[in-house]
């Protein structure tokens, strides 16, 4: 990495359930020391609002707010202004709507806070979609950039419109890397323990290689939320992405 040190962050916890008593549940059992950072999604904030935030925030959670505005830079502005009056520490905005919009929601985001008197969130791009392949870039969006292309492309867009960092592959992380600053987030989902499930993730990999490939963040949702323990699964994982890799 270059002799920099990384920032690196508690694991995000995405809390991808359905109804308020089992995100409470969650939230209750994973008060422990290292806090994750938990990821609150469309589900649970079309389900429940502010709300689910604000009983989140009580018990000392920081918060990665995953809605991922795609609109004209008007609307996503206004709407950024809103979300970043709500403390959250984290959310998320599509780099497919283009430079203009994702400066405008930078910018929308930062007043809010502003407003609040809150510090900004740091504002995360999509770039590709995990579930978007070669064969749909091309057949479907029609884009002649190969997949890491696209994705470099969407991070450098992001990158000079004011965004704070990317969602992305922990395998892209230093194809990104190549085209960006060195403060510049890469957050990676796609996060399996050895021996545990793919599930419907295509490609995965382990908290230790996200660590070595240089991710400042793993989001991490079943391995955590649908274990036995869900603490001790949580203590591990974030054990083995924190622990400098030998
Ligand atoms: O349960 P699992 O660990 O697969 O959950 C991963 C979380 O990260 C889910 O909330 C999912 O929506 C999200 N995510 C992802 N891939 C992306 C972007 C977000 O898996 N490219």
């Amino acid at each position: 990495m270059g002799g920099k040190i990384l920032k690196r962050y508690s694991p995000m916890v995405a809390i991808d359930v359905a109804t308020k008593d089992a995100a409470l549940a969650l939230f209750d059992q994973l008060t422990v020391e290292p806090r994750p950072i938990l990821k609150i999604g469309m589900e649970l904030y079309y389900h429940f609002g502010p709300a689910i935030i604000k009983e989140a925030q009580h018990r000392g959670f920081k918060i990665f707010l995953d809605l991922k505005l795609h609109d004209i830079p008007n609307t996503v502005q206004r709407a950024m202004f809103v979300l970043g009056q709500l403390g959250v520490d984290f959310t998320t905005i599509h780099a497919a709507g283009g430079s203009a919009m994702v400066a405008a929601g930078a910018q929308g985001l930062r007043a809010g806070a502003a407003a609040a008197g809150l510090p900004a969130p740091k504002l995360l791009a999509i770039t590709q979609l995990t579930s978007i392949d070669e064969k749909v870039l091309h057949n479907e969006q029609h884009v002649a950039l190969s997949l890491v292309e696209s994705v470099q492309n969407y991070a450098q867009l992001a990158e000079h419109a004011g965004a704070d960092g990317v969602v992305c592959s922990a395998q892209e992380v230093r194809a990104i890397r190549q085209v960006t600053g060195s403060d510049f987030l890469c957050v990676t989902p796609g996060i399996r323990p050895q021996g545990f499930a793919k599930g419907d993730q295509k490609r995965v990999v382990t908290p230790h290689q996200a660590h070595v490939l240089g991710s400042n963040a793993i989001v991490v949702g079943r391995p955590i939320t649908q274990a036995s323990d869900p603490v001790t699964a949580y203590q591990a994982i974030e054990k083995e992405f924190l622990t400098e890799a030998d």
